[in-house]
């Protein structure tokens, strides 16, 4: 039976056709050529990386399976990304206590573009920083004491035991196929003594005074990530099953101690700093949201006209300030006991 265009299916998503209903766009003008293709499921490529619609994703050359492209908008989207997260810290990269003559040895799991990695090698010039990913980066500039290593993460790890000073885990949601097992890996992979710092943020987009109803484009993206996800084996509700804190004491952390923050979307917020926030938040997705948003799509069955239209609407209600969104990002950090 055809749905209404407003009703949600039982994973509470409106039909793909619902944004062109409510746009008035059912022939959008304003699409190219290359937008109307019609949709076809993700096919391996002949080239280097997997391809949707035109777009890149990790290499062929690994099982691993993540879900957002690699590409040039999307690494510029990440390094906005890490803008605003080091913005939400007070421009601090972690906050864990580390300390720089106890500090030797540190890994950035799932380095994206490496600016984190990059930028915590400058302050801890004593550590050697290994930083890896499934996806090869290329900084123009590295300092000495950081190398870049191809890891898939969810695999056994090649490095020593009891050997890093402090791991950092920074937005890996939808990337990790066992959570617990990761943070085991890490414990042993740990110096006693030494610190996890992980940051996760929920996919659900949020707002205290309802103005993003599930029904608006922001409110619909948590659900297309929970079900996407559910879709294609990953889980994206690492924020709402605590699974950081959770996992980190199973794997036998100690000293563990939780922040959250509310990471504003658009420039709608009075108080300046988080005004600054959002409008870097707004920058981060409006640099590439199709980048993050369509192999997911994909995996609903979401042809990539009905999955721009659906962004060109999300894109007016962040523009709007009508809309008072916000995600939730929460940071966890533990340390492996001393022997
Ligand atoms: C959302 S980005 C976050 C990048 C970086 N941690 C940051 O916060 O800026 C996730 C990164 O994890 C990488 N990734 C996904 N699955 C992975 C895996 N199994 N092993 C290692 N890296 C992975 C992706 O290629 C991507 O660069």
């Amino acid at each position: 039976m055809k749905m209404a265009f407003t009703e949600c299916d039982d994973a509470g998503i409106l039909p793909a056709d619902h944004w062109a209903a409510q746009l008035e766009l059912s022939v959008d003008k304003n699409l190219s050529d290359s937008d109307k293709e019609s949709t076809i499921s993700l096919y391996p490529s002949i080239f280097k990386y997997r391809t949707i619609h035109g777009r890149t994703y990790h290499p062929e050359t690994t099982d691993a399976q993540y879900w957002a492209a690699n590409d040039k908008a999307q690494r510029e989207s990440m390094d906005l990304n890490h803008h605003c997260f080091t913005l939400g810290l007070g421009g601090k990269l972690y906050v864990a206590p580390l300390e720089q003559d106890t500090c030797r040895t540190a890994l950035d799991i799932g380095a994206g573009t490496g600016i984190w990695a990059i930028d915590f090698a400058e302050e801890f010039k004593g550590a050697v920083v290994v930083a890896t990913d499934i996806t090869p980066v290329s900084p123009s500039y590295v300092p000495p004491n950081l190398t870049f290593e191809i890891e898939d993460c969810n695999k056994e790890w090649v490095f020593p035991d009891d050997h890093f000073d402090y791991i950092h885990v920074r937005w890996m949601i939808g990337s990790i196929s066992d959570w617990e097992r990761l943070f085991r890996r890490a414990y042993s992979h740990m110096r006693p003594g030494g610190w996890l710092e992980t940051h996760e943020a929920s996919a659900f987009v949020e707002s205290d005074d309802g103005t993003v109803p599930e029904t608006s484009a922001l409110g619909q993206w948590g659900k297309i990530f929970a079900e996407g996800g559910r879709k294609v084996g990953m889980t994206f509700s690492v924020y709402e099953d605590d699974i950081q804190r959770k996992g980190m004491e199973a794997a036998g952390f100690t000293d563990i101690e939780v922040k959250e923050f509310k990471m504003p979307i658009g420039s709608w917020p009075d108080d300046p700093k988080m005004k600054e926030q959002g409008t870097f938040t707004q920058a981060a997705l409006e640099q590439d949201v199709e980048g993050y948003i369509l192999f997911i799509t994909n995996a609903l069955g979401w042809t990539r006209k009905q999955v721009l239209t659906w962004i060109k609407t999300l894109k007016r209600e962040m523009r709007s300030k009508k809309h008072h969104a916000y995600y939730r990002q929460r940071i966890v950090i533990g340390r492996k006991p001393e022997a």
